[in-house]
């Protein structure tokens, strides 16, 4: 399967801002793409480079690979915003639970500037106590840390402190995979944020 360069792109800026360039042509040589000036943002790269780029960062930074799936999903919601989708992400929802809802519809935008697009899909069952159960369906395997991670950084987008527990999960062999998503509002997330990411990333390393 072939995915857009823009996600490689994502990698190497979030590498490259957070740990500087040394660290990302350590990382770029340890995943075989020494050859390689740079990625395109509308070319597809097999999956398989995306997957080197992760192991590769995975033994450079000494984190796990779904930690660095996880960062990346957390990072991939300001950098799809800075590199021209504020709007789409305006669009998609004002508040979380909205967003939600409408992720399927997010790609399908999407996929008028990607043509080949295989997006994620996403269903969510709502309940009255800010919680959400939301279905990840993929034709790609092994993701599920990054959408972990693309939650927080919603959260961070909304202002909801989001507490994310894997209800089911593809790799553990369940059918498919299940998100139970707890989000409290604005003035709960600033008192709360430090205590509440139970999620095991060093966002100190995620973040800055
Ligand atoms: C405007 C913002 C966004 C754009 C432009 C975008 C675009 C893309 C692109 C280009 C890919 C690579 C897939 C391919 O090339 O076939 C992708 C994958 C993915 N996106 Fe988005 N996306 C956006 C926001 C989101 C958000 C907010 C979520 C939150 C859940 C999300 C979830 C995913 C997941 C989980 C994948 C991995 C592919 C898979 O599961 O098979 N995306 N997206």
């Amino acid at each position: 399967m072939m995915m857009y360069g823009l996600v490689n792109r994502a990698i190497q800026q979030m590498v490259t801002t957070q740990h500087g360039e040394d660290v990302w042509k350590r990382i770029k040589a340890k995943a075989d793409l020494e050859d390689l000036d740079f990625f395109s943002t509308f070319q597809a790269y097999p999956d398989d480079v995306t997957h080197r780029l992760v192991a590769a960062a995975s033994d450079e930074l000494g984190l796990s690979g779904d930690q660095i799936m996880q960062a990346f999903g957390e990072y991939w919601i300001t950098y799809t915003a800075s590199e021209g989708y504020e709007q789409l992400l305006e669009s998609t929802g004002e508040t979380l639970p909205e967003f939600l809802d409408h992720l399927d519809n997010l790609h399908a935008r999407a996929g008028l500037s990607f043509p080949k697009l295989q997006p994620p899909s996403f269903r969510c069952e709502h309940a009255a106590d800010q919680s959400v159960d939301l279905e990840y369906r993929s034709k790609r395997q092994g993701l599920a840390p990054m959408v972990i991670g693309l939650l927080h950084g919603l959260g961070k987008r909304f202002g909801n402190s989001v507490m994310v527990e894997q209800t089911a999960s593809r790799d553990r062999g369940d059918a498919r995979d299940l998100f139970h998503v707890r989000y409290s509002d604005q003035s709960v997330a600033s008192e709360t944020n430090s205590e509440t990411d139970s999620d095991g990333v060093s966002h100190d390393h995620a973040q800055r």
